[in-house]
């Protein structure tokens, strides 16, 4: 037995250290009542309508449901805070949280996703989502770590097509013509093997140097095509099909190591969710953006033939093994295999 006056001071300073627990965390509760959510910004270079555009909305509505009060997601479309030129830059600054460039647009950071841009490597969207999600695919959303960029996702927009202010119907149809493209070497050796003259340029400038005819052609998705207006300075639409334009959605090692555990992996579950959302949209859009381009008859569609289709792949092919040692044999093999599963 303890004698009571020696549990009595004891008992004391134990109600004391409650008392003065009970106040700190009052006090906390109180300061994170008026602390301010933290702000994710999340850029990207296209329209609100548009499979990304749709995708980034849903993300915030979802995270903002999810973490009220704690974390804000602010969506900055069609190029208003970083374009082409500058926004993996300020995701390494964090000057931006969240961006989702189109797969082209990495070369600086890794040679390994060039895979995506080879021609006619892909027959469809089901090959390049099934290339996605398998174990190499997979893969290369870590294939920048190194360089501070975390790969969360891919978000599908589409097929590509030629557009011009000439029919082309064969790949002489494009000798000499100024094609914009994105800032992809894959690219630009695509367009060199039909003797035609690649532009690197941001995505903001396109309709500019269409209109003003500075340049002939570009190449892109219908989404794209139709949310940007080319097809109203461009008067015809090749449905070749010839290369995929998707997305990787990345932030930078540094942000998201700062975010909580539990918060990380709340803000994933709704990136994955609104990526599903963005998918439904761009294979809903494949179909209805052609037709209302089709519609406008602002534009001609010129469809391939197989004997000329088999003539922009004989002459674009040769491409691969330019790019096989930088991209990986195993690499462009997984990817090829993902056409026959
Ligand atoms: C994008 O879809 O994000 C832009 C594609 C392009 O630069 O052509």
């Amino acid at each position: 037995m303890y004698p009571s006056i020696a549990i009595k001071p004891v008992w004391k300073s134990i109600k004391a250290t409650v008392k003065l627990t009970a106040i700190a965390s009052m006090l906390v509760s109180s300061f994170s009542a008026f602390a301010e959510p933290v702000e994710i910004k999340f850029s990207h270079v296209v329209a609100e309508n548009t499979p990304k555009g749709q995708m980034a909305l849903k993300f915030k509505e979802l995270v903002e449901q999810r973490l009220p009060g704690e974390y804000t997601v602010s969506v900055f479309p069609s190029s208003q805070l970083f374009g082409d030129n500058n926004e993996l830059a300020a995701l390494l600054l964090n000057d931006v949280q969240i961006v989702a460039p189109s797969l082209s647009k990495f070369e600086r950071y890794t040679k390994k996703l060039q895979v995506f841009d080879l021609p006619f490597l892909f027959e469809d969207m089901a090959a390049v989502d099934r290339f996605q999600q398998s174990e190499e695919g997979q893969k290369l959303l870590n294939s920048m770590n190194r360089k501070g960029i975390v790969g969360l996702g891919y978000l599908h927009n589409g097929m590509k097509q030629f557009s011009a202010h000439a029919p082309l119907s064969t790949p002489a149809d494009a000798s000499g013509k100024k094609f914009r493209i994105m800032a992809s070497d894959v690219i630009a050796a695509q367009f060199d093997a039909v003797k035609a003259i690649p532009v690197k340029k941001p995505f903001s400038e396109v309709f500019t140097l269409l209109q003003t005819r500075a340049i002939d052609g570009q190449e892109n998705t219908w989404s794209n095509i139709y949310s940007m207006k080319f097809y109203e300075v461009q008067s015809h639409i090749t449905e070749s099909n010839h290369g995929v334009l998707d997305y990787m959605l990345v932030t930078s090692n540094t942000f998201w190591k700062s975010l909580p555990k539990d918060k990380r992996e709340i803000i994933k579950k709704s990136l994955d969710e609104a990526i599903v959302l963005g998918n439904q949209i761009a294979a809903a859009k494949e179909g209805e953006d052609r037709q209302a381009i089709l519609d406008s008859k602002r534009s001609e569609l010129v469809s391939l033939t197989a004997v000329q289709r088999q003539q922009w792949v004989d002459s674009m092919k040769p491409v691969w093994t330019k790019f096989e040692s930088q991209i990986g044999k195993d690499v462009i093999d997984a990817a090829q295999a993902a056409n026959t599963q």
